[in-house]
């Protein structure tokens, strides 16, 4: 399975670095829009981006420009002083999106706790649930990071396992199942459920057409807080603005990160009515990094792009002419193709011709495609936004090449 490893950065990784990964063996020393190079020189289409962090493409100019422009005056002052840019970042993100107010951090997984914390803060102080009693309902499948809290609410063994004692007071229902929803809303302590609107790291998951509009509205009817976690699917990445704007669902608690730091730097927020987010008061939540100028311009530059660049209609209309290629793929491997926008996978038939995706990776990489299976049998296909059509055509290409060269 593993490839021969020989490189010498790779030699340093594995010598002095954690082994919590397993990447495929390509030392990237560039990146430009939608290709990167590696130390030889060679040209790789990049579809991972960064599992979805670099929407934008790599190294894109108006996002370094706001970088550099702004590391030169001010990076960080922490919030116990004010700074000049978190306001007009606030006011920024918060009309963008259309919520009341912003609570800045830093990853996705900080997001995701964020966002539980209100919850639970709001069933206590809004809600009114008895102390220490709230529940908030994840769905099988879900992945939202590697905190305590996020593993707590895993289903992926390899998550969970050894880590435990757990987070208490999460249940976690089967996903794309209305009926299940609606049993576990019968208790009256349930504060919210969060979800991501297509899962990304359990393979590019989409639910049935209507379930995330029935959801949202059993939630309300119940008066529970419909949280979205959009870190992966949001700012343009499934072909609109946000994944749940393809069934019109407001989330109550919308969760952004990725690509909301323009791939240079983390930058996550959760977005929320003021009903929510005034019940943390100062001194109760917060990041030494969170909101700092820098992360502000960065991000208020990496929305700009998504908007004058139409990046959500490009997703739009370049995955549906990927999905299309990739159905033309006359292939005995291939088991399903799903997708939405630019965020596609392709389900690998498990052990046929002695194959796995890990096996299909390698191969993309020896073409000169970048993509990184998720499980033992999916791949998924996510380049940067700014993918034009003749760069699909010719990424599609590749990748039908080489998976008629595994058959
Ligand atoms: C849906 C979703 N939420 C949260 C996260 C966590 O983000 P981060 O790795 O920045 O903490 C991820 C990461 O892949 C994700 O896919």
């Amino acid at each position: 399975m593993m490839a021969k490893q020989t490189h010498p950065a790779i030699e340093l990784e594995n010598k002095y670095g954690a082994h919590n990964y397993h990447p495929i063996p390509v030392v990237i020393e560039r990146g430009h829009g939608i290709y990167v190079w590696d130390t030889d020189g060679k040209k790789y289409f990049d579809f991972l981006s960064a599992y979805s962090a670099v929407n934008q493409g790599h190294c894109h100019p108006k996002i370094i420009n706001a970088l550099t422009d702004q590391a030169r005056k001010l990076t960080l002052t922490s919030r116990a002083f004010h700074n000049n840019i978190l306001g007009e970042y606030e006011k920024y993100i918060t009309n963008y999106f259309g919520y009341d107010k912003v609570l800045p951090m830093n990853t996705g997984v900080e997001g995701g706790e964020t966002a539980i914390k209100l919850c639970r803060k709001w069933a206590y102080e809004v809600k009114g649930v008895p102390t220490n009693q709230a529940k908030i309902l994840f769905v099988e499948g879900n992945f939202w990071g590697r905190t305590m809290a996020a593993v707590s609410s895993s289903t992926d063994p390899s998550s969970f396992n050894n880590f435990g004692p757990f987070m208490p007071g999460f249940e976690v229902i089967p996903y794309n199942n209305i009926p299940a929803l609606e049993k576990a809303l019968e208790d009256p302590n349930v504060a919210g459920f969060m979800i991501e609107p297509i899962q990304g790291e359990a393979g590019v998951i989409i639910p049935n057409d209507g379930y995330l509009k029935n959801a949202y509205d059993l939630c309300k009817a119940k008066n529970v807080l419909f949280i979205a976690d959009e870190v992966q699917t949001g700012i343009g990445r499934t072909g609109k603005l946000l994944a749940c704007d393809y069934e019109n669902v407001k989330p109550d608690i919308l969760v952004l990160g990725k690509a909301l730091g323009g791939g240079v730097l983390p930058v996550s927020a959760v977005l929320c009515r003021d009903e929510i987010m005034m019940t943390i008061k100062p001194g109760q939540h917060g990041s030494t990094f969170g909101g700092n100028p820098l992360a502000c311009k960065v991000a208020m530059a990496a929305l700009e792009v998504i908007k004058d660049e139409n990046l959500s209609e490009n997703s739009f209309k370049m995955g549906k002419i990927f999905r299309a290629r990739l159905q033309n793929i006359n292939s005995p491997i291939i088991d399903t193709i799903r997708g939405k926008g630019l965020f596609n996978a392709v389900v690998i038939k498990p052990f046929s011709h002695n194959k796995t995706a890990w096996d299909v990776c390698l191969a993309l990489k020896d073409n000169g495609l970048l993509a990184k299976q998720t499980h033992d049998h999916i791949i998924r296909f996510a380049p940067p936004l700014t993918i034009t059509e003749a760069e699909i055509n010719e990424a599609a290409d590749i990748i039908e090449r080489t998976i008629l060269e595994c058959n």
